[in-house]
């Protein structure tokens, strides 16, 4: 039987962001942190550079502003790049006050006999600023993060359940429009249970599975984005795909990240003759921003006719290789790699979603009582591209800034009263789950093909009427059938790429991660491409 239950606080997400929002908030109010799968299951605990913050003495606000904007191709929004940058130092304070283990720097002792952090650099960044755990920050980030949560009595973290659907008054036929809770499928029962609360959060992370081949663990699907869609809020800036320009080239390799990192400590890239490319594209060669290597590799597999090509390290000593990348370099091995010896045959993959839901600087959506925090959410930070290692930084960021708006409206807000039961009563248990595997395989195929790192009218129309064909199967499926985590996905993944693709054929310039054969130039004026639901505003 299905269950309702009722919370202060609903965070749909247990990532960086809705971690950082439900240890911000205080001890008094009753909060729970959905993941549907395991609470690891997110991107951010497979993170490897590092954050991005101002944190050295010699390094500037206006400095990793000015690099933003540089890398975000004339589209960041000043204000919030400004906000976000001018709280780096205390939100990594307060990551160090929870006890994440950044690695030190053996170099630079204090005068206080301690030692400072040490500090990496990656594309896009004029300065040393990118603090990290090794390569394997997020793993660090996200333990620690849960380890506090755990002892905290007021914070339920809760596994296998996969939120379907956003409850609102509108959708209720109620007036206004606050969003009361969520429509939530208990994985071990099987029942879609009801969450009422007072306020709900969507720290669901991005939307790169909706490409072939990409860095994200499985279940980046887009889904806080089309459940606040279909919610009535607007989205932004969806057509900015960012393609992570080396990810692992191997046929057993799933998805395995090269950290930027490797390039930011002198690793150069190399044709399979050994010769280097980059500087034929970027004056800063390796270390320009990720759309422009990823797309002068994009060109290079291209003109040669190859699969791959190398990221080499091994020039460095063994040993400052090893110590610095001890995740890439024994992940690598376990492939019969030696990174210290050989170079890395790597591609690029898709990896971050720069657009999402838009938000205020408090996170807060355009539904009352519904916020989009982290990678799902649309802030105006990354523009056009996004700057390595500034998207950890944005979780926390806005994370704490929506718990203290939160906390400003408390008093405000009831408790919604009881909310309807979902309605499955008109359907059945399906008998041909293949249709979901293979419309799943399409829509990544078509996506990688016509909405990739190059794109054209011709391609994106080809993909905007595939994802209409594929939309309305899915409705019928979802129509008739129980829901399941695989059919929640499909039907959130096609809604995303549908949107994906009207971004992208609004916007009739190159900008950015955005590259159109049909229009190559840059437009002089620099505008968000912003999607409103037929609903919005009701
Ligand atoms: P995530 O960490 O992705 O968490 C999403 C959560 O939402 C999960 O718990 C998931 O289960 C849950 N969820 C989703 N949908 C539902 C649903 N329907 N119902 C219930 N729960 C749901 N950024 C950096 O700044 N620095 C880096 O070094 C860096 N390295 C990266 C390396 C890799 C391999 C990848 C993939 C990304 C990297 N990024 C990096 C990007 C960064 O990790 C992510 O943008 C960030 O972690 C996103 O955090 P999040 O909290 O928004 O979402
Ligand atoms: C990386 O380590 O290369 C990923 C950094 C990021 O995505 O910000």
């Amino acid at each position: 039987m299905s269950q309702h239950y009722q919370h202060d606080v609903l965070v749909i997400g247990s990532g960086a962001a809705g971690l950082t929002l439900a240890l911000t908030l205080p001890e008094h109010l009753r909060i729970a942190v959905l993941s549907k799968g395991n609470l690891a299951n997110g991107s951010t605990y497979w993170a490897q550079g590092g954050v991005a913050a101002v944190l050295d003495d010699m390094d500037t606000v206006e400095s990793h502003v000015d690099d933003t904007l540089n890398a975000g191709a004339g589209l960041c929004r000043e204000e919030a790049v400004r906000f976000t940058v001018e709280h780096s130092r205390e939100a990594i304070q307060w990551l160090i006050d929870q006890g994440v283990p950044f690695t030190r720097d053996d170099q630079t002792a204090r005068e206080d006999g301690g030692f400072e952090f040490h500090l990496t650099r990656e594309g896009g960044h004029s300065h040393r600023r990118i603090i990290h755990a090794a390569d394997a920050t997020g793993a660090a980030i996200f333990k620690t993060l849960l380890e506090q949560a755990r002892q905290r009595t007021n914070i339920e973290l809760l596994e296998q359940r996969v939120a379907v659907d956003l409850i609102t008054e509108r959708k209720l036929g109620l007036t206004g429009q606050r969003c009361l809770g969520a429509y939530v499928l208990n994985r071990a029962s099987g029942e879609v249970d009801t969450y009422g609360a007072r306020f709900v959060i969507l720290a669901t992370g991005g939307a790169a599975k909706v490409y072939l081949y990409t860095s994200n663990p499985d279940g980046a699907c887009g889904d806080g984005i089309a459940m606040a869609w279909r919610a009535g809020c607007r989205v932004g800036n969806l057509e900015f795909n960012q393609f992570h320009p080396t990810c692992l080239y191997h046929p057993q390799a799933k998805s395995f990240l090269i950290t930027e990192a490797l390039r930011g400590e002198g690793a150069l890239l190399k044709l399979p003759s050994g010769e280097r490319f980059m500087q034929r594209f970027d004056p800063r060669a390796e270390l320009a921003p990720r759309d422009i290597v990823a797309r002068a590799i994009d060109h290079e597999m291209k003109r040669l006719g190859i699969d791959c090509v190398y990221l080499d390290i091994s020039h460095k000593p063994a040993a400052f290789v090893r110590a610095h990348f001890p995740t890439v370099y024994e992940r690598c091995l376990d492939f019969g790699i030696d990174i210290t010896r050989q170079p890395i045959p790597v591609v690029p993959a898709a990896h971050y979603t720069c657009g999402g839901v838009v938000v205020e600087q408090t996170g807060a959506t355009d539904v009352p009582g519904l916020y989009a925090i982290g990678e799902t959410s649309f802030t105006g930070l990354h523009g056009a591209n996004r700057m390595a290692s500034n998207s950890l930084l944005e979780c926390f960021v806005y994370a704490r800034s929506a718990a203290a708006d939160i906390l400003q409206q408390l008093d405000r807000v009831a408790m919604p009263s009881r909310l309807p039961t979902w309605d499955a009563s008109q359907v059945t248990d399906s008998d041909e789950d293949v249709i979901i595997a293979h419309n799943w395989d399409e829509l990544r195929r078509f996506m990688w093909d016509y909405v990739g790192i190059v794109r054209t009218n011709k391609r994106l129309q080809r993909a905007e009427h595939r994802v209409r064909l594929l939309l309305d199967e899915i409705d019928e499926f979802y129509s008739n059938y129980k829901v399941s985590r695989d059919l929640i996905e499909l039907r959130n993944l096609a809604q995303v790429a549908e949107l994906m693709i009207h971004s992208a054929m609004q916007r009739h310039e190159s900008r950015g991660l955005h590259y159109t054969l049909d229009y190559p130039q840059q437009l002089p004026e620099a505008k968000d491409t912003i999607l409103a639901p037929p609903t919005y505003g009701d």
